[in-house]
């Protein structure tokens, strides 16, 4: 979540890619720049940090200069592949060195306003047919959605059919990080990387007046630390495709 967001994935990430000899680093960037999408400048700076791979959300869309890479088998960047308005087919391959990854990026049903958005289960499905003859050793879904029923619904939806199932958009992350009965790991929202003591990133003085007394204030994001780091971490079979296990971490940093 903007600029906090990046200075403490940068703080973070290096130390903990070494220490768990990660191999692949997804991050979900839709609020990256000023809390709204992700310009390439700043995804250059989350690449040098450690980050392999974007997915999106609701606000991905709202940069232009990110059209072209969303649009580019190349780049390692995808918007949500169910939303109306937002370029590219919404998944692609990235090398590992173990093999090829499947990365998708989803909407739930419900999504901030003005979003108008394509069944979720029906559009996995489209995408995992088109897919059902190419053999990664891994495929990842990162659901952005508001209702956790939903998010646990398709997690348990995938099971056994996907390596994982990340739920966000919240900024908040649940306590049900898991492995499901048949092999997908899955939580319902991972949580951000941002300012600790703030409304998801923004100030609290930005937002309570808009709440008590219905002023149109505009959201100012929160600078000042103490910030957190939020991710899951997972390993899984190459053969199967499946998840081993996950577990959530939390890192608070000054
Ligand atoms: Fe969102």
């Amino acid at each position: 979540m903007g600029r906090p967001g990046m200075d403490v994935v940068g703080k973070v990430l290096p130390g903990l890619k070494a220490e768990h000899q990660i191999d692949l680093v997804i991050a979900q960037a839709e609020n990256v720049s000023d809390g709204k999408s992700m310009n390439p400048d700043d995804m250059q700076v989350l690449q040098s940090y450690g980050v392999d791979f974007f997915t999106g959300g609701n606000h991905t869309p709202k940069e232009p200069a990110l059209w072209p890479l969303l649009q580019d088998d190349n780049q390692p960047v995808i918007g949500p592949a169910n939303m109306e308005g937002s370029p590219g087919k919404g998944w692609k391959y990235i090398d590992t060195p173990h093999g090829r990854v499947l990365i998708i990026s989803l909407l739930g049903a419900t999504v901030g306003k003005e979003v108008v958005i394509k069944n979720p289960l029906q559009t996995i499905d489209q995408i995992l047919a088109i897919n059902q003859d190419e053999e990664p050793i891994a495929t990842v879904l990162n659901f952005h959605g508001d209702y956790s029923s939903e998010k646990v619904i398709i997690g348990y939806y995938l099971d056994g059919k996907v390596t994982a199932v990340i739920g966000d958009h919240w900024h908040t992350p649940t306590a049900d990080a898991m492995v499901l009965p048949k092999g997908t790991a899955h939580i319902t929202d991972v949580g951000m990387c941002g300012v600790l003591h703030s409304s998801l990133g923004v100030t609290f003085a930005s937002v309570i007046p808009r709440w008590r007394d219905g002023l149109p204030t505009k959201n100012e994001l929160e600078l000042n630390g103490p910030y957190q780091f939020n991710a899951v971490l997972i390993n899984s079979d190459e053969q199967s495709g499946l998840a081993q296990d996950i577990r959530h971490i939390q890192k608070i940093i000054e």
